[in-house]
């Protein structure tokens, strides 16, 4: 009989990025992220996919701003805004907030240590940038658009290499 899956196939290790909106930060973590893992060979390995704590721009796609900026270094920002639930927290492995007013919102959804202990900070994942936060662009100029994308360039890789260990 033929299969699409391989019988001993597991299941792709998942990755939420979360912030506030769900139209700036986190659409382009997840854009910067999705070809990563496909630069990297490993797109039957790892997925992502992103989230807002916030439900106001449900239904909508990313900042055109965050569109353009991410366009210009070859990123395809695709996502529809969503809000995050609490069905992300179990069935997610890693669960990555932009800042820690998002951190917070996650810890008080989550059900249980074990939903705790896989969420994160991006920025504890970034290298060559020091940022405290992934710092909001929505209501500021082009150049919070480039900063967002520089530390998420930064931190994707790092993220990239934690979750290869965790899988
Ligand atoms: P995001 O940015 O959390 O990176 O998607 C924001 C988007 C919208 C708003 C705030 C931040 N807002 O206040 O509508």
């Amino acid at each position: 009989m033929m299969r699409n899956t391989p019988v001993n196939a597991q299941p792709k290790f998942a990755l939420l990025f979360v912030c506030l909106g769900n139209i700036c930060r986190s659409p382009s973590a997840e854009a910067v992220m999705q070809r990563l893992i496909q630069k990297t060979g490993l797109s039957e390995r790892f997925l992502c996919d992103s989230a807002g704590t916030s439900a106001a721009h449900a239904g909508e796609p990313a900042d055109i701003r965050s569109q353009r900026a991410a366009a210009q270094r070859g990123y395809h920002v695709t996502s529809i805004s969503r809000q995050v639930t609490k069905d992300d927290l179990r069935s997610f492995d890693m669960i990555i907030a932009m800042d820690d007013a998002n951190q917070q919102a996650l810890y008080r959804m989550a059900a249980n240590e074990q939903e705790r202990t896989k969420i994160f900070r991006f920025v504890d994942f970034c290298q060559s940038t020091h940022p405290g936060e992934v710092p909001d662009p929505y209501y500021g100029g082009a150049k919070g658009f480039e900063e967002v994308l520089d530390i998420l360039e930064d931190g994707c890789n790092g993220i990239l290499a934690h979750a290869k260990l965790h899988r």
